[in-house]
């Protein structure tokens, strides 16, 4: 159980909120312990800038993009999901789980998706609680590195 809400690092594609009343919540009422950034396409989310969320304390990363069919350079969201999931794998592999990044899709019909998106994902991170897991440092025994 978490004391405090979860920090959730929000990458947003900036084309894949169709519905202007879910861009304006987003703009303008996001809370406070989410912190959006916007990309000109999910292809366009470089996995550093995940590292660089979860070094800086995000206790999960949530990445909106378009659907496949609908990304506007084509397969950018597609190579973006294939890259961001290797890497996800990564940073379970040095202890941030997996089920702390999440994904969403979102399709020109939707509208309110994204907040109900949001919650959702809030409540799955406090039930995880706090990402403490992490490795940041790994101590090699004296001689291990000549072994
Ligand atoms: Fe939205 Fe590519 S333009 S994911």
């Amino acid at each position: 159980m978490m004391s405090q809400k979860p920090k959730i690092a929000f990458f947003q594609c900036q084309w894949c909120l169709y519905s202007q009343e879910d861009q304006i919540w987003v703009d303008t009422q996001l809370p406070k312990n989410i912190h959006l950034t916007k990309s000109p396409c999910t292809g366009r989310i470089n996995p550093l800038y995940i590292l660089n969320a979860v070094q800086g304390g995000a206790d999960g990363v949530m990445i909106s993009g378009c659907m496949p069919e609908q990304c506007h350079f084509k397969t950018g969201n597609m190579a973006a999901r294939r890259q961001l999931e290797e890497f996800n794998d990564f940073l379970d592999h040095i202890g941030y789980e997996k089920q702390r990044v999440r994904f969403v899709w979102l399709d020109l019909q939707d509208r309110g998706i994204i907040q109900k998106q949001l919650a959702q994902f809030e409540q799955d991170l406090e039930a995880l609680g706090p990402a403490t897991n992490l490795v940041t440092r790994v101590k090699i025994a004296e001689g291990e590195l000549n072994a």
